[in-house]
């Protein structure tokens, strides 16, 4: 068989090889590092990972390109399984409000926050949107990212501007080699216009919404703001069992702010990830663990709301509950596209070892969004989706933290990105 690439000499080839499916509690530390790693890849797929040299059923031939892994760590694509990809606007004006102590709710409840970006969401046109969201996919790719996840959300009750957003992740995902998998998130805030009765908005969710994304295959997950002041445990139940029974894969935003039981509810509605759960209780975490649900861990939004909690993360992997990283991109709790800094805040702020940490953004993402027999590990038949970084091994990458350490991307088996010498 004849290669169509390779990158040999590898000093750290970080595979992740083993079992496609999320790690949990001390198979969380399992990354398959071989020192002396080489790679082959034909076409769209791995062919060969290994140590030393080829086996000589695989040919290198005249037009094979062939990388020099020599001081580099590779790892599988990184994978960003939580971003709210596509919006409009910013909202930098809400850093010195949030410096003189306004909280985060209290933004959102005034009218703000999330309803400020809605605005401009919806006054943005779709090619705006699109190179905006263009543009921070680019920056995530030069981040070592391979796949992201995006929802949808900053329609508030305007579905043309769901749909709009979801277009443009749609059409994205067709024209750039990164991957993008949707999500529905038509519950991210109530309408100003429902204030005083969300419960019609989660009808108008139910009956209307979430019918028209299933049938037109618009999103494969289905996600909401389960928080105080927001949607509730009861109404989040609803929504997600409503895009349950239409064939949307449940989500949820849960404890990220307030404590209410979400990771609760995402253990009974089996969803595939909770995300956030900064303020997650003990039962919750427990109930997770027992129906595998993964927690997806945001770190840089811990950080940037500056309440001084994180998730527990080390309860969770104690309690053998899957644990993903991910950046939470968003124009209002956390404008970052930058997955390597939420690798390094997730060792320095959650306590996760570099191992824990690089799984929780390659096999564990990849399950976080259905795709761990496709994505997440370097093993021979997987998309050959890869990252090489100009370090000698993981922990070197983690702890020198703040810059880029990417050097070269891989998508599907050709090269997309290089780093300007
Ligand atoms: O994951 N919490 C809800 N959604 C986002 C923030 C969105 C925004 O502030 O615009 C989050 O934190
Ligand atoms: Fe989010």
């Amino acid at each position: 068989m004849k290669a169509t690439l390779i990158i040999e000499n590898i000093d750290s080839l970080i595979t992740i090889r083993g079992e496609n499916k999320a790690r949990a509690g001390l198979e969380q530390r399992e990354n398959g590092l071989i020192n002396n790693g080489i790679i082959a890849v034909k076409d769209d797929k791995i062919i060969y990972v290994g140590e030393g040299s080829l086996p000589d059923n695989i040919e290198v031939g005249e037009n094979t390109i062939i990388l020099n892994g020599e001081g580099k760590t590779v790892t599988p694509g990184l994978i960003d399984s939580h971003t709210h990809l596509v919006h409009g606007g910013s909202r930098e004006h809400e850093l010195s409000m949030k410096l003189k102590g306004k909280d985060y709710l209290e933004i959102l409840a005034a009218g703000g926050g999330i309803h400020s970006t809605a605005k401009a969401t919806s006054n943005a046109s779709f090619d705006e949107l699109y190179k905006k969201a263009e543009k921070s996919l680019n920056t995530m790719l030069s981040f070592g990212v391979t796949t992201v996840e995006a929802k949808s959300g900053y329609g508030i009750g305007d579905f043309d501007t769901e749909l709009k957003q979801i277009e443009v992740a749609n059409k994205l995902n067709q024209n750039k080699q990164v991957d993008i998998v949707s999500t529905f998130m038509g519950a991210h805030a109530v309408p100003e216009k429902y204030k005083n009765n969300s419960d019609l908005f989660v009808d108008k969710l139910i009956n209307e919404m979430i019918p028209y994304i299933a049938e037109k295959k618009l999103a494969k997950f289905n996600d909401v703001f389960c928080e105080e002041g927001v949607f509730t445990v009861e109404q989040s139940r609803k929504i997600l069992k409503a895009g349950k029974a239409h064939g949307l894969i449940p989500k949820v935003h849960a404890d990220e702010i307030v404590s209410l039981g979400g990771a609760e509810l995402a253990a009974e509605v089996e969803c595939i990830s909770a995300e956030h759960l900064i303020g997650a209780s003990d039962q919750g975490i427990k109930a997770m663990a027992q129906k595998g649900v993964i927690a997806v861990l945001l770190p840089g939004t811990s950080f940037n709301l500056q309440k001084g909690t994180v998730a527990r993360a080390r309860k969770m992997i104690e309690e053998n509950v899957p644990v993903a990283i991910s950046t939470d991109y968003n124009p209002g709790s956390c404008p970052s596209e930058n997955i390597q800094l939420m690798m390094t805040l997730a060792s320095l702020s959650l306590k996760l070892v570099p191992e824990e940490v690089i799984v929780g953004v390659t096999i564990n993402a990849a399950a976080a969004l259905g795709l761990e027999n496709q994505i997440g590990s370097l093993e021979v038949g997987k998309k050959a989706d890869i990252a090489i970084f100009d370090v000698p091994n993981l922990d070197y990458m983690i702890y020198h933290f703040g810059i880029n350490h990417t050097d070269k991307v891989i998508k599907n088996g050709q090269l997309v990105y290089e780093k300007n010498q």
